[in-house]
């Protein structure tokens, strides 16, 4: 999510990485920073906002004598996204600086820990702990930063790349990953960390990708790669890339919403970070500890988010046996909505920005009750106005049609069933331990599924290139999929499509099906099944065409099934979603528009 960059060679270090920042700032930024050692001193410096800030502060110093230097851009997920939380964070003797891109999960205990021995935190950062491990450990290993690394990290729990600076050693750098990217670049005279490519490329486009757990040394001539645990050499093959600029930002990806589509499995995962007891497998939300589960929940969103929130319904009643609505923010505003005093609102937005969704946070306030704001953005308006905020976790999303937003906006509305389910009574420990479990081995399942889903997506899109027209259908938690399927589509591709609740087809549409219309269908092996399979027979006694999201082994006879693999119950979604994603973006990509700026679209809306 943040953007990290490291270098040891023989330039000017800190306009190096400045410029390295500036490449890396699709991925997102709310503060940035750079570390670097000149004249004997470790120096930090941090500004709040956008690069241009940190550089304005740079101007009046004289930082070209450092030939080795860190920075970062952050995208906040812990503490508000001002200058105190802003990377590098230095240890409590001035020392160590690290930068930091991750979630450490058990921060808290180590914080109390480390507190306990007297150590204070001008942070409210998980990095500002982890830079203070480090240091406790250094004074253990004889002042060796590899070893005191090694033993600080065999302590912590959750998932990180961080790059580490020493004011004792200060041509030298060292940085490790356990699921968040990080690469090293490998240069004549100069060697290079970077969270994605981008940050190193116009100096060397030789490259080594780094695994989890292992850790790496480098100075401006050397660098080598060991096991974080026992410290053992890995041999690493240097490997030469040929991106140019722009295709390493997207990650080799043709377009930013086709890597966000298969970011997919690590949004899942990200969005469970510190959400899970492990021993128990129950979900925990402490930022919602303070409030009892709703009696009455009323959802509040645009767009994509609404459609996420409409699915979310479906397992909220049905799991956690809570009543919901779910309200069109822009129509929620403007009505006189009956919000019964033991109602609570939660407002979903990736943005945080969107004008509706905050002027239906703001009329929910004026009536008195209680707004959770569900937003990607950290400190966005949204999760200020709020009274409560859960994030999405699902870092940057650059495309303007929205995917990993909704695939994280899902996984939180699991979790919020779950924990309300559990509070409320209304899920027994047990079966939140068996959701939990499956939700959890799901990302490894959609990272097999996901070149294949693309692989159908591609044929069935040249297939039907020539519609002008299109019926997305589905029943029960499928229908706002269907609803999000048809979205997609014409938002990028312009073609007309219609999401329709498969039951309510002969009401109407179905007056539209000919061999020239085609219908996209979800019929997967649930309790619906049935039912929107008779709807199927209904289109095709008038001889449209279909194509259906299907289970292996189910009895449906149509012109294009498209077998996805079994997830069980709601988790179905989150292998659903990614197919109506990939057919979209394929169907777009093959008639030539601009996918990831469709046009008449901005990806936050601020106005009415
Ligand atoms: C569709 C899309 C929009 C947004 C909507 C709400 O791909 O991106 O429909 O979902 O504008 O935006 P947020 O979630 O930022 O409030």
């Amino acid at each position: 999510m943040c953007g990290i960059i490291g270098y040891c060679g023989h330039r000017p270090a800190v306009p190096l990485v400045i410029e390295g920042l500036r490449r890396l700032e699709y991925r997102g930024y709310d503060s940035a920073g750079v570390s670097f050692v000149q004249n004997g001193e470790l120096s930090v410096i941090r500004a709040e906002g956008k690069l241009g800030n940190l550089e304005k502060k740079l101007e009046s110093r004289n930082v070209f004598s450092a030939t080795s230097a860190m920075g970062h851009t952050r995208w906040a997920t812990h503490g508000a996204p001002v200058e105190k939380n802003a990377h590098p964070h230095l240890d409590h003797t001035g020392k160590l600086a690290i930068i930091h891109n991750g979630i450490i999960e058990n921060y808290q205990a180590i914080k109390a820990e480390l507190s306990a021995k007297g150590i204070a935190f001008r942070s409210d950062t998980d990095s500002e702990v982890l830079v203070n491990l480090i240091a406790e450990c250094l004074k253990d290993t004889g002042g060796d930063v590899t070893l005191a690394i090694s033993a600080a990290l065999s302590r912590v729990e959750g998932t990180y790349a961080i790059v580490v600076m020493s004011l004792d050693h200060p041509g030298t750098l060292w940085a490790t990953r356990v699921a968040s990217p990080l690469v090293m670049g490998v240069g004549t005279g100069e060697n290079f960390f970077g969270s994605d490519i981008p940050a190193f490329l116009p100096y060397t486009r030789d490259v080594v990708f780094l695994e989890d757990g292992e850790l790496v040394k480098i100075t401006a001539t050397s660098w080598e790669v060991m096991d974080t645990a026992t410290l053992a050499p890995i041999e690493k093959t240097v490997a030469h890339i040929n991106w140019d600029v722009q295709a390493a930002e997207k990650g080799g990806y043709k377009h930013f919403m086709l890597k966000e589509i298969f970011e997919q499995p690590k949004v899942i995962r990200d969005c469970l970070l510190g959400r899970i007891d492990a021993a128990t497998g129950q979900v925990r939300l402490p930022e919602l500890d303070d409030m009892p589960a709703p009696e009455r929940l009323h959802i509040v969103a645009c767009g994509t988010s609404y459609h996420a929130g409409l699915w979310g319904m479906y397992l909220l009643e049905k799991y956690a046996k809570i009543p919901v609505q779910v309200e069109i923010a822009s129509e929620f505003r403007y009505r006189d909505p009956i919000l019964p005093k033991n109602g609570v609102v939660l407002a979903i937005s990736q943005s945080g920005e969107t004008m509706d969704t905050m002027a239906g946070i703001k009329l929910a306030k004026s009536r008195g009750l209680p707004v959770i704001g569900l937003c990607n953005v950290v400190g966005s308006s949204i999760s200020r106005e709020a009274d409560h905020v859960v994030y999405s976790q699902a870092g940057p999303e650059i495309s303007v049609a929205s995917t990993k937003a909704m695939c994280s906006q899902l996984a939180a509305l699991l979790l919020l069933t779950l924990y309300w389910g559990r509070r409320n009574g209304a899920m027994t420990e047990a079966a939140c331990a068996d959701m939990v479990r499956e939700l959890t081995s799901l990302p490894a399942l959609l990272e097999n599924a996901l070149p294949g889903l693309r692989t159908s997506a591609q044929h069935l899109a040249r297939r039907y290139a020539e519609a002008t027209s299109f019926l997305f259908l589905g029943r029960g938690p499928c229908y706002p999929l269907a609803l999000e399927g048809a979205l997609k589509l014409k938002e990028i591709s312009y073609i007309h499509a219609e999401g329709y609740a498969a039951g309510e087809m002969k009401h109407g549409p179905i007056a539209l099906i000919d061999p020239r219309f085609p219908t996209f269908a979800i019929a997967l092996d649930d309790e619906f099944f049935p039912k929107v399979k008779s709807n199927l027979v209904e289109v095709q006694a008038r001889a449209g065409e279909i194509i259906a999201l299907t289970n292996e082994g189910l009895d449906l006879d149509v012109e294009h099934p498209w077998t996805l693999p079994r997830a069980n119950g709601p988790l179905a979604a989150f292998v659903t979603l990614p197919a109506l994603q990939l057919f979209a973006y394929e169907m777009a990509d093959y008639l030539g528009k601009d996918v990831d700026q469709p046009r008449n679209l901005a990806k936050s809306v601020t106005v009415e």
